[in-house]
């Protein structure tokens, strides 16, 4: 285990820095606020904080759209106020990573402020500027957001790229000048004391220079207007395929491989820090040691039932990729998917399966990441007011629902909160308190608080009950934390046939220790023999009480829902 990396072995908590608390009462996530709460995050039992950005933004894509990379936003605080939130982190033994958003700045950012100056301007390369195809677009290209990809400037009568909002011009990567002034940027950062970076949106970082047509069969409103009414997971994955189709020329170009070879090498200049790629492309792993070092394992999630057979065909298909060396990274749900408790509900049994999916998150193979709020089970919120509406995809989804598709507005919104990410957004329930404790009574949130804190759905209620979500995320974190089987182990799965439940070992390299862990998603109790060359199993986690400390691993009863984890002697 010594030999591990500390992000090898740490278990990550996203922080949505709007969203988690506020520390000034103005409605808003901010530092000060992050900093009250960082005894709660150590007694949680995470290692590492991701931050998603916290960078100055006229908040077109919540942050995502960067208008000073070595600034704070200024309702997040100063940067004495992140010095000590670093600080803070730091010595209660947390890391931090931040996230580095490096495909497109904010239309806001003085370099693209100066680049749509004039043609002349030496940061016009800086971004991606053409002029029209024939009174049109440079080409057929859409924004991953909807729409052309393309942007008019009327007063240098070209065009910019953008491959997500049109506040997010693409920045030009084959520009050595960006480059240099974007590794400053990572060198500002880690020379703080930053522990690594998350990287956003690398697939999209380059384009094919020759920038042709893309051929995809289906234009984008005819793809979006097929998904909304695909019947089956099936058919949904096949157009997802003919979406691939449609930006087959906008992402995942040769040249990112060598951009994060280079900038791994930047970042080994500083020891111990860490890249995490917002990708599941596992080829940005490079050779295993010379790109990124964790890529998120994406495909687990793409799903709305976890079921045993699921996640063994996706464990043996992410693992056995993974080239030599390579750290695999899981996670269930962030800022941009529904919720972990909503996700994976069914309806009846949805707090017996948010402890599953927590379990299969602090016990399969790989660095796991939580988001916050995850631990409390808090669910999507489904705004009804398209005017509370603040994610620009959800607003986007809206207007083409009304606008293009004729959906009558009440259901519109209905399809468009569902679609759109502020439902996974909202403020952290920290108590049965006004505004659930996030901000003091009679303040205006950022967005809505999700009234179901008042039923028990927050910290300070879920502290108090032994057997609420909070204290088994707490439990599980510690219980993992204690047994490197669970974290430096391998994975080998056992009884591949089970439907109801899944059932593999951890072994931990040299077979100091091996674990055993069950996790039951089904209603059904199981009565289940392990031929295992040691019968004898002592249970280190249950979610259920059990009478006995050791098992008989030819005689294992387990309950329904169960999660259970045990050294094998
Ligand atoms: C991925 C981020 O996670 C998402 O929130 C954002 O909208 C896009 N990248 C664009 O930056």
């Amino acid at each position: 285990m010594t030999q591990l990396k500390w992000w090898q072995k740490a278990v990550f908590y996203q922080i949505y820095p709007r969203s988690f608390a506020d520390g000034n009462g103005d409605g808003i996530g901010d530092f000060p606020g992050m900093i009250e709460r960082l005894d709660y995050l150590q007694d949680l039992g995470i290692d590492a904080i991701w931050l998603s950005p916290h960078y100055p933004s006229p908040q077109y894509d919540c942050g995502y759209d960067v208008s000073d990379y070595l600034g704070i936003a200024p309702e997040y605080g100063t940067m004495a106020d992140f010095r000590r939130f670093l600080d803070g982190a730091h010595q209660r033994g947390i890391r931090v990573i931040l996230d580095m958003v490096l495909n497109h700045t904010s239309h806001e950012h003085p370099w693209f402020i100066e680049s749509r100056s004039s043609r002349d301007n030496p940061k016009r390369d800086w971004y991606i500027w053409r002029d029209s195809r024939n009174g049109e677009p440079p080409n057929n290209w859409y924004s991953a957001f909807g729409g052309p990809a393309w942007e008019y400037d009327a007063s240098t009568g070209q065009y910019y790229y953008h491959y997500f909002l049109k506040q997010q011009p693409d920045l030009n990567w084959r520009n050595p000048a960006v480059k240099e002034a974007m590794w400053k940027v990572v060198r500002f950062w880690l020379e703080q004391g930053v522990d690594g970076f998350r990287l956003d949106a690398i697939g999209a970082i380059f384009e094919d220079p020759a920038m042709p047509d893309h051929t995809a069969k289906m234009s984008q409103v005819e793809l979006y207007r097929a998904l909304r009414y695909a019947k089956s997971e099936e058919e949904w994955s096949m157009l997802l395929k003919e979406q691939e189709a449609l930006y087959e020329h906008q992402v995942d170009q040769p040249e990112t491989h060598e951009l994060m070879r280079e900038l791994r090498t930047l970042v080994e200049e500083y020891p111990d820090c860490v890249l995490v790629g917002e990708d599941d492309d596992i080829s940005y792993y490079g050779d295993g040691r010379n790109e990124l070092h964790l890529l998120f394992n994406f495909p687990l999630m793409r799903t709305n039932r976890l079921t045993p057979a699921w996640v063994r065909a996706n464990q043996e298909a992410r693992l056995s990729a993974l080239p030599p060396g390579a750290w695999p990274c899981n996670t269930l749900g962030n800022h941009d998917t529904d919720r972990v408790y909503s996700h994976f509900s069914d309806g009846r049994n949805d707090a017996a399966l948010a402890r599953l999916s927590a379990a299969l998150m602090l016990t399969l193979r790989g660095t796991p990441f939580l988001y916050y709020g995850e631990e409390i089970g808090m669910t999507d919120f489904l705004l009804r007011d398209v005017r509370q509406f603040r994610d620009m995809l959800g607003i986007i989804t809206y207007q083409v629902e009304t606008e293009i598709l004729g959906t009558p507005p009440d259901e519109a919104v209905v399809y468009a909160a569902r679609m759109g990410r502020d439902k996974c957004r909202t403020p952290m329930q920290w108590s049965n308190a006004p505004n659930a404790g996030f901000s003091p009574p009679g303040v205006q949130t950022w967005l809505p608080v999700n009234p179901n804190y008042a039923q028990g759905v927050n910290v300070a209620d879920e502290l108090a009950h032994p057997d609420s979500l909070l204290n088994f995320y707490r439990r599980l974190l510690r219980v993992r934390r204690q047994t490197p089987a669970l974290i430096s182990g391998d994975y080998v799965p056992l009884h591949e046939e089970a439907q109801d439940y899944l059932a593999f070992l951890r072994r931990s390299p040299g077979d100091h220790q091996i674990c055993l862990v069950v996790l039951n998603m089904s209603a059904q109790s199981h009565a289940l023999t392990f031929d295992l060359p040691m019968s004898t199993a002592h249970v280190l986690f249950s979610s259920r009480s059990r009478e006995n400390a050791a098992d008989d691993l030819t005689h294992l009863f387990i309950a329904p829902f169960e999660v259970y984890i045990a050294e094998i002697t």
